[in-house]
């Protein structure tokens, strides 16, 4: 049997900028834009190997995934199929060296790798865009774990989603942050992001929160591009808590009370020291400072007997030997 075969990293991105609403859920194309870095030290490996016969597989973390679940890889794998005019199957194992579905990310680093390397070992050289289309597929907060460092990810217009991809708007080294990652549960979500984002719209605060969101991107894009974490942290906060609000108005909670606990500790702080924090679907909390207080924020997490990854802002999607 013929193989083709690739390996590629990426790492999981998480949004100041949320992206929380669809146009189209069958394509994830996404109501507005939204802004998000990589995490460098949270990512997920995947091989690709194209075959002449058999099925289509996933293994994640040596979980075998059953044929119910395998959709959004599939959608992956077909836009592969159709571009390459073949019938191949593709038997894909991948990695993370994170809990995977507990709100950190992991459907953003497994979609990008996996498109890296299925399209890779399909023989398509993909543009950046091209890619970040293809991860979207998967998940739409996939496209922003292609490019690398600061990434905003277009809501476009086209009804096909050829201008919904993301773009890198700084490197990972713009801006010299802190980013720690506080570990609170690694049991996965009860409400998937799909699920939450179609329940969400019936919330009567759906049309507010559409409208407050529509420009957050942009006004995040400005603070970052001017490292001016002020108004980064205000609007960090302000697209999470504006999140999680819709979020509880549907019925969905996300939090645990440790998130809580450090949701109003770094709440407080930022009021006196650059620091803010965020969540995403998930109880986990993700904080970030200025190099300058690290070493109070890193005391101040220790004292709470926190589990944490210390990290940055990391690059974006490659293809590793395999
Ligand atoms: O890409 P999804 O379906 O996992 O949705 C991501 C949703 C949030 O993580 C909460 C926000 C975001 O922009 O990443």
């Amino acid at each position: 049997m013929k193989k083709e075969i690739a390996k590629a990293r990426a790492y999981a991105n998480i949004a100041i900028a949320k992206y929380w609403g669809k146009r189209d859920e069958s394509v994830n194309l996404p109501i507005f834009d939204s802004l998000a870095f990589n995490v460098a030290d949270l990512y997920s490996e995947t091989t690709a190997r194209w075959v002449d016969e058999g099925e289509d597989s996933l293994t994640i973390d040596n979980w075998s995934v059953p044929p119910s679940l395998m959709g959004r890889t599939l959608r992956i794998l077909d836009a592969i199929r159709h571009e390459k005019s073949w019938s191949k199957r593709c038997i894909l194992e991948s990695t993370n060296n994170f809990p995977r579905a507990t709100g950190l990310a992991s459907s953003s680093s497994g979609s990008a790798a996996m498109a890296l390397a299925a399209s890779w070992a399909a023989g398509l050289d993909l543009s950046e865009s091209e890619l970040s289309v293809l991860a979207r597929l998967g998940s739409g907060s996939a496209a922003r774990s292609i490019p690398g460092g600061w990434t905003r990810m277009s809501a476009g217009s086209d009804p096909l989603g050829s201008d919904a991809f993301a773009h890198s708007i700084a490197p990972a080294d713009h801006w010299d942050l802190s980013v720690f990652v506080v570990k609170i549960s690694t049991l996965p979500k009860a409400v998937s992001s799909t699920e939450a984002m179609r329940t969400c719209v019936k919330s009567p605060f759906w049309e507010a929160y559409v409208e407050a969101s529509q420009e957050m991107a942009k006004r995040v894009e400005v603070a970052v591009l001017r490292r001016d974490f002020p108004s980064f942290a205000k609007l960090c906060h302000e697209s999470c808590l504006m999140l999680h609000a819709l979020s509880l108005s549907a019925g969905i909670c996300y939090f645990e009370p440790e998130s809580i606990a450090i949701l109003q500790r770094v709440l407080r702080q930022s009021t006196a020291i650059p620091v803010c924090c965020t969540l995403d679907a998930g109880a986990n909390v993700v904080i970030l400072c200025e190099r300058m207080v690290r070493p109070f924020m890193l005391n101040d997490i220790m004292g709470m007997g926190l589990d944490y990854v210390e990290t940055r802002v990391g690059g974006g999607a490659e293809l590793i030997k395999c």
